[in-house]
């Protein structure tokens, strides 16, 4: 029986347009997805777009088109950015559809019959930006901390949700799973959040009417948090299809950038708690990419599209880059520089020589066809080794941790190479020994492929069809896929241009 693996990147606001940032969260998805299906797992992959709030409905009024045909818009263009980086997402949420308005109605309803949202006077401090309340000792020199802008003071009679009701029940459920949020790092920091306190926060608003309605009165609108949180289980059928939530729910893993942990590490399982609804296996809170040193935001216009890094190189050179030159937690600066040079080192001269020469001199001097792989060659426990470490880091989340070690079976390869010199065996007319070193190369081309495969989609499927198969690597079934002497003796080989054509230094 497959298993149901449920994977989710934020849903994004459609004030902004797609930037790299945006990216970053949605490739990893893409590969977790993508290596869980290798893996015969019924993966659910979501992916969306977050539509209603004041923000929103802000940035519509700016441009002077009615919030549901800017949403209709800007929601678009994430589409298009997913599809110029080969995400393969299963389903595409929007806050403003139908299914989703049904799946609220039904959580907020069993949330206030629970007796934890009640009406309530809050005055303070608001953030559009952030769309979240500060007290005034979070504030540095009275503006938002994360958005360093003014803040919007409010009063207002909403509905509260109790989430100080659930401070003991929290730690209490961190405690017994300790994998719940990870990093580490970011785990304590949810623990020391909560042990300051929790506060009850407002879920409702009056001062707006882009939202969805509380099914118990509708002068008020959910507030877009608690409506966006929500999605996660709207996109496996809550509220619809009683069989898909069971079967996809609770859901594996939520990706997101640390930004937002809070919401989801403190406000959701509190949510669900009170909902009645099991809690997430994991959320997993990566850093932010940095450009210069700072966030990437629209004041201080250093948003990068991803499309014109695609332009430059590639998909794969897109999507491979960011997973490999940060580790999939901390912080990380990215420049334009250090793209080319890992595209080069990594892609052009690494990978791309060492599938470009086992092609080559096997085309030339075994007809094209694999001579077959020795049964202990002496690239086995490099294969075995990069298979087991790359799996461990995929499971693990460490995403250039994986390809580290998937890039080091590539060195052993080339390193082989270098120190049997096939090109010397064939000259001496030493066949055989040609062919067993060729071989065994083409092995490890072929176990690295497979590994790179999530990550690098498009070249490992060429390099598949390169290697004489008819099918593709997301066909190939993990770990058995994985094991040394898979690749039949007798694959026709095929020759082709270099993968990834090697870059000049740009001045
Ligand atoms: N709409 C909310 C999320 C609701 S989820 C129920 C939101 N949207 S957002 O458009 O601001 O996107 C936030 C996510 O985009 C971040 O959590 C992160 O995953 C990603 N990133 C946005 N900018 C980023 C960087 N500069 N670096 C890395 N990730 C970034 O918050």
């Amino acid at each position: 029986m497959a298993q149901p693996f449920y994977i989710t990147t934020p849903i994004y606001y459609v004030s902004d347009v797609p930037h790299i940032g945006h990216a970053y969260t949605t490739v990893a998805a893409d590969v977790l997805a993508r290596w869980r299906r290798m893996h015969g797992d019924d993966v659910k992959f979501v992916t969306g777009t977050d539509e209603h709030g004041l923000k929103i409905q802000r940035a519509a009024e700016q441009r002077g088109v009615a919030p549901q045909e800017w949403v209709d818009q800007t929601a678009q263009r994430y589409r298009e950015a997913w599809a110029g980086l080969d995400i393969t997402f299963d389903d595409f949420i929007r806050t403003t559809e139908p299914r989703h308005a049904a799946a609220v109605a039904e959580f907020l309803q069993r949330v206030y019959d629970g007796g934890d949202i009640e009406l309530d006077r809050y005055e303070g401090q608001y953030c559009v930006a952030c769309e979240a309340y500060y007290n005034d000792d979070e504030l540095i020199d009275g503006n938002c901390p994360i958005h360093n802008r003014a803040v919007d003071h409010v009063v207002e009679e909403n509905y509260f949700f109790r989430l100080s009701r659930y401070e003991q029940r929290l730690l209490d459920y961190y405690e017994a799973n300790p994998q719940a949020v990870r990093p580490e790092s970011r785990r304590n920091e949810v623990l020391g959040f909560i042990r300051q306190g929790l506060r009850d926060f407002s879920m409702s608003r009056t001062s707006i009417t882009w939202g969805v309605p509380l099914p118990w009165d509708d002068r008020h609108v959910a507030y877009v948090w608690f409506d966006a949180l929500i999605s996660y289980c709207t996109a496996v059928g809550f509220g619809s299809d009683q069989n898909e939530f069971d079967k996809f729910w609770p859901a594996n893993v939520h990706l997101m950038g640390k930004d937002i942990l809070r919401f989801h590490a403190v406000f959701w399982p509190a949510m669900l708690m009170a909902a009645g609804i099991e809690l997430p296996q994991q959320i997993f809170a990566h850093g932010w990419l940095l450009v210069g040193g700072e966030k990437m935001s629209k004041t201080t216009a250093n948003q990068i599209a991803p499309a014109t890094l695609v332009e430059e190189f590639g998909v794969d050179g897109f999507r491979y880059h960011f997973l490999a030159d940060q580790r999939f937690g901390p912080d990380g600066d990215f420049s334009y520089e250090s793209m080319v040079l890992r595209y080069n080192s990594d892609l052009a001269n690494n990978f791309g020589n060492l599938a470009n020469r086992v092609l080559n001199m096997a085309t030339n001097y075994c007809d094209a066809a694999v001579p077959g792989v020795r049964a202990d060659g002496p690239l086995q426990s490099a294969a075995a080794t990069a298979a087991t470490e790359a799996s461990r880091c995929m499971d693990n989340l460490d995403f250039s941790g994986a390809l580290n070690a998937t890039w080091e079976l590539m060195n052993a390869a080339n390193a082989y190479i270098e120190a049997s010199e096939p090109w010397k065996l064939n000259k001496a007319g030493d066949a055989n020994a040609c062919a067993a070193v060729l071989g065994d190369c083409l092995e490890a081309l072929r176990i690295a492929t497979l590994l790179a495969a999530p990550t690098i989609p498009n070249a490992a499927r060429e390099l598949w069809v390169r290697l004489g198969f008819a099918d593709t690597p997301a066909d190939q079934r993990l770990p058995e896929a994985l094991q040394w002497g898979g690749l039949p003796a007798g694959n026709r080989l095929v020759k082709g241009a270099p993968l990834f054509p090697r870059k000049e230094v740009a001045e």
